[in-house]
């Protein structure tokens, strides 16, 4: 029997709404050689957002939803999903919620980053209500989606320690460049078991 070679590569979406650094950097992680997965669409609820400029330039396909009406928008994106063969779906920034009948569409295979070591500090804001509470650490989770709003399986966090003086502006620089370091790690570990 002729021996399987390199299993094939996952196929990933990628969800945006602003700046897309998060993205950029999944694209380069992508790009290695030992990579087990390639980004091979993005979508954004935002014509404006950032982060369509790196779809352009590594040529990825890229699609804007109208979220005007939600069921259509999801109707959209779940249509794009199928067209490229998306195995899973990676939130980056994306700041719309998605509806539990699309979750269980793709349960299982839809993870967030967000910038708090949840369960602390769902929603907006995480480095302000972490400041004004003076918590010692703040820091970012990479979770699985489920229906509630950032509540999913945890799959990695990393802390970072909040300084005395930080505007919650300052915190949320030192957190972004661990979030680059945390998603790829998570990735890897989703997709061992995907
Ligand atoms: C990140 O802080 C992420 O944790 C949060 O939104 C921000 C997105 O940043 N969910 P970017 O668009 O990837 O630069």
């Amino acid at each position: 029997m002729p021996r399987l070679i390199g299993a094939k590569k996952k196929n990933i979406a990628v969800f945006i709404s602003g700046n897309g650094s998060n993205l950029q950097n999944l694209i380069k992680f992508s790009l290695k050689k030992k990579s087990k997965f390639v980004i091979n669409l993005v979508i954004s609820n935002k014509f404006k957002a950032n982060g369509l400029n790196y779809a352009k330039k590594y040529k990825i396909n890229k699609k804007v939803i109208n979220y005007k009406n939600i069921k259509n928008a999801e109707k959209n994106i779940l249509n794009e999903l199928k067209r490229n063969k998306i195995d899973l779906i990676c939130l980056a920034g994306f700041m719309k919620i998605l509806s539990s009948d699309f979750i269980k569409k793709f349960k299982g295979k839809i993870i967030n980053i967000h910038p708090s070591l949840l369960p602390k500090y769902k929603g907006l804001k995480t480095h302000q209500k972490a400041i004004n509470n003076n918590e010692k650490y703040s820091g970012c989770t990479v979770h699985y989606v489920n229906s509630k709003l950032d509540s999913g399986k945890i799959i990695i966090q990393k802390k970072v320690k909040i300084l005395k003086n930080d505007t919650s502006d300052m915190l949320a620089k030192r957190v972004l460049k661990q979030e680059h370091i945390l998603y790829p790690k998570a990735l890897k570990k989703v997709l061992t078991n995907l």
